[in-house]
């Protein structure tokens, strides 16, 4: 190890155990503050602002570089009290600025009455992606892909160290909406549609961001969001109703909090929409019978975006501002990211004169913010010297990036072998995101949108990898296609006349939230007809998909020779991507979310079996393009010796099903068991099958493994009509690939 490295993992250790000390004495510290507060810096500390808000210049004016405004900044935390500040305004800092930013907000926080730091919060979603430098990983749809929780934990361990090196102890991560529909901007900053799925891998982000390896707690804090319900929009649209049945959320929406919350998460950030007609910013259902007394949730609640005022901008069940401040302090918010003003402030003391929010309301909330800010080590930061400010550390987790890369990709079809390509092939690649570094990466990528790429110009995009793995003389690359619009046939098949094989990569532009509303899911024609161009030429047609939700194409589909999903990938994505082609890695991605046929009718996997029959009420089983769970491997996986060592369980306890899997092929690879199971007959409609548990397997060709699962027949409930949990005692089939056995639970 380089002394440099030895170097930077002693002072991270340091800088642990130093900051990292969560004394239980925090509660009592925050306490004893509180009681000298007054309500005007009660109400500062519940105020979050932009960074824009103490900058030079404002909104598109924004002067770059960025630069501290000291006057803004003074009468922000000097004169108004307020207690945290979020974002960049609009680019990535190097972490020399970042000290910058951190410690001139400090150094005036330190001239505040009672010195109270601000905390600072910030999206780095995948990476540290508003800090130069910092190694981008796969977004979450595609770590969901991995089915390996180790390694995003890992992850998540290095991008808590990369954040918290920028001086930035807060982290608006991980997303926990359950990605139910394909339509919505946001599905690819989601785990996939399952609850299960989506639950194992937000507590294994909570835990690696809030935890060091060495089990101490990190001072660093992860934020769950969106808190509840934000995912599966009538419309498909962002921030667009939802309506949703309590059943349905307490079964499949709420699941992940609840468990994320379990695991100690510290924040939670609320969805910015509405469900059945109520704002959650102004449900007491959400954020009180349910949050608090329910899952006993004790951290913060922070608003989303301006997600106060749009109780009466845009939700309009508030006449006023003034009156949105008060519904929704008094439903439950602590902390409002204002972002943009400063009237929240003055709004809430008024109210609070005018008794239309309680005092033991604002008291609740900022010792709730107190409390974080002792629990993270921020007063005693201010005062000793600990290395707060690193710069990334690239090597090892540029290692780690790639890998959950190459686990992620998901080999959906692959006829007559067409895949691994010979490695003396000769290739044309070609299509939208060939030569497209954001398309690896999309949204919260050095900027909200992901549109600049001036920060990764080492990065390799397809084009460039494929030129790298196969040669620069193999590979020919054509420019000129658009997402909906491809050149002239005779310049497409000029191009490919002197190779075989024909790599398309195609899929989406970079976006997040609003601006990546679409009206439909079907994938642009322009691509489509690439496809079919190819294809019709005689060509071997290669399609890799780049983007963050599935896009139809069932009927170009048959035209495809194989197919490679490779969600948003990252900076190594393009590596992984021309690794797989050439067959240096297994692919051993499985879909986190059913790849629909249609763009008109979508169900998840879990769906009723009224879902599965056709036109005469005939089962015809579950019509996706390809399931949740589907991925394809260059080696072959037998699955044998199933054996559950208890077949008449109680409610209470726990059975262990083991079983035997194989590699019959030539190559070695992963392989990810997953377990469902289906309830025959329940009171409530039953799922055709959920996913109860999974494992993810090395094999070398050749060898088997005896894989053994344990299943807590607890595990088996649903919501009942009572809309609680409930196991019904009855038949139940465990299937795990294609091995089915039946338990009867008494
Ligand atoms: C997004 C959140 C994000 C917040 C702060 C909002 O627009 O919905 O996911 O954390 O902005 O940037």
């Amino acid at each position: 190890m380089k002394l440099k490295t030895v170097l930077l993992l002693f002072l991270i250790v340091l800088f642990n155990q130093v900051i990292g000390q969560n004394n239980s004495s925090s509660i009592e510290r925050a306490k004893a503050l509180l009681s000298k507060m007054t309500l005007e810096e009660k109400v500062g500390q519940m105020t979050q602002l932009t960074i824009e808000m103490v900058s030079k210049g404002v909104g598109n004016d924004i002067i770059k570089p960025h630069a501290i405004d000291t006057a803004k900044l003074r009468n922000v935390i000097v004169n108004l009290g307020v207690g945290s500040i979020l974002n960049v305004s609009g680019y990535t800092y190097t972490v020399s600025h970042w000290k910058e930013v951190i410690t001139s907000i400090e150094k005036y926080s330190k001239k505040s009455r009672l010195k109270i730091p601000v905390l600072y919060g910030i999206d780095a979603i995948h990476g540290a992606n508003y800090t130069v430098g910092s190694t981008l990983y796969p977004q979450q749809i595609g770590l969901a892909a991995t089915f390996n929780p180790e390694l995003s934990y890992k992850m998540a361990q290095y991008v808590a160290n990369d954040v918290r090196g920028s001086g930035i102890p807060w982290n608006f991560s991980p997303v926990l909406d359950v990605g139910r529909n394909p339509m919505w901007p946001r599905f690819w900053e989601t785990f996939g549609e399952d609850p299960y799925l989506v639950s194992q891998m937000g507590v294994t982000m909570v835990n690696g961001y809030q935890n060091t390896n060495n089990g101490k707690v990190r001072p660093f804090a992860a934020c769950l969001k969106h808190y509840v319900g934000y995912s599966n929009p009538q419309s498909g649209h962002d921030r667009a109703p939802a309506y949703i049945p309590e059943r349905q959320l307490r079964e499949i929406y709420l699941l992940p909090f609840a468990k994320a919350i379990d695991a100690g998460a510290k924040t939670i950030m609320i969805n910015s929409s509405e469900i059945n007609g109520e704002p959650v910013h102004a449900s007491k259902f959400l954020l009180q019978t349910i949050l608090r007394n329910e899952l006993n949730f004790k951290g913060i609640t922070v608003t989303d975006w301006e997600d106060i005022k749009n109780l009466t901008t845009r939700h309009k069940v508030a006449e006023t501002y003034k009156e949105a401040v008060a519904l929704s302090i008094n439903a439950g918010i602590d902390l409002a990211m204002v972002p943009l003003d400063l009237e929240f402030t003055q709004y809430l003391i008024e109210n609070v004169k005018e008794g239309k929010v309680k005092l033991d309301r604002i008291d609740e909330a900022t010792l709730r913010i107190l409390n974080l800010k002792f629990e993270l080590g921020l007063f005693e930061e201010v005062k000793t010297k600990t290395p707060r400010f690193i710069e990334p550390e690239q090597i090892e987790s540029k290692k780690l990036s790639y890998e959950l890369a190459s686990q992620s990709i998901t080999l959906l079809k692959n006829q007559f072998n067409s895949l691994p390509l010979a490695s003396n092939e000769r290739i044309l690649v070609t299509g939208p995101n060939a030569d497209y570094i954001n398309a690896l990466n999309g949204g919260w990528t050095h900027t909200w949108q992901g549109r600049d790429t001036s920060y990764n110009p080492m990065v390799l995009t397809v084009a460039n990898a494929l030129q790298n793995v196969f040669g620069k003389s193999q590979v020919t690359y054509l420019k000129g296609n658009s997402y909906n619009q491809i050149l002239s046939s005779n310049e497409l098949l000029n191009a490919a006349q002197n190779v075989g094989t024909v790599v398309l990569c195609l899929g989406e532009d970079t976006y997040t939230e609003k601006p990546g509303d679409i009206n439909d899911l079907e994938l642009e024609q322009a691509q489509q007809n690439l496809i079919k161009i190819y294809k019709e030429a005689g060509k071997k047609v290669i399609v890799v998909f780049l983007e963050g939700r599935p896009r139809t194409f069932a009927k170009t589909e048959p035209f495809c020779d194989a197919i490679l999903y490779a969600y948003l990938p990252g900076n190594e994505g393009a590596l992984a991507i021309a690794d797989i082609l050439i067959g240096k890695v297994n692919p051993s991605g499985k879909l986190p979310f059913t790849f629909p046929r249609f763009a008109g009718t979508h169900t998840t996997y879990d769906c009723k079996y009224t879902e599965t029959l056709n036109n005469d009420f005939k089962p015809i089983g579950f019509n996706s393009l390809f399931p949740f769970g589907y991925g394809l491997s260059y080696t072959q996986f037998d699955y044998t010796d199933l054996v559950i060592d208890n077949k008449n369980p109680l409610t209470t306890d726990t059975i262990t099903v083991s079983l035997k899997i194989s590699n019959k092929g030539e190559m070695d690879g992963y392989e990810t068991a997953l377990l469902y199971i289906s309830d025959e007959y329940a009171s409530i409609t039953p799922s055709i099958k959920r996913l109860r548990a999974f494992k993810k397997v090395y094999l070398k060709a050749g060898e088997s493994k005896n894989v053994s699962i344990k299943l807590a027949i607890s595990d088996l409930a649903f919501v009942g009509l009572d809309n609680k949990f409930m196991v019904e005692p009855g038949k139940f089939v465990i299937n795990i690939g294609n091995l089915n056995d039946a338990i009867i639970v008494k």
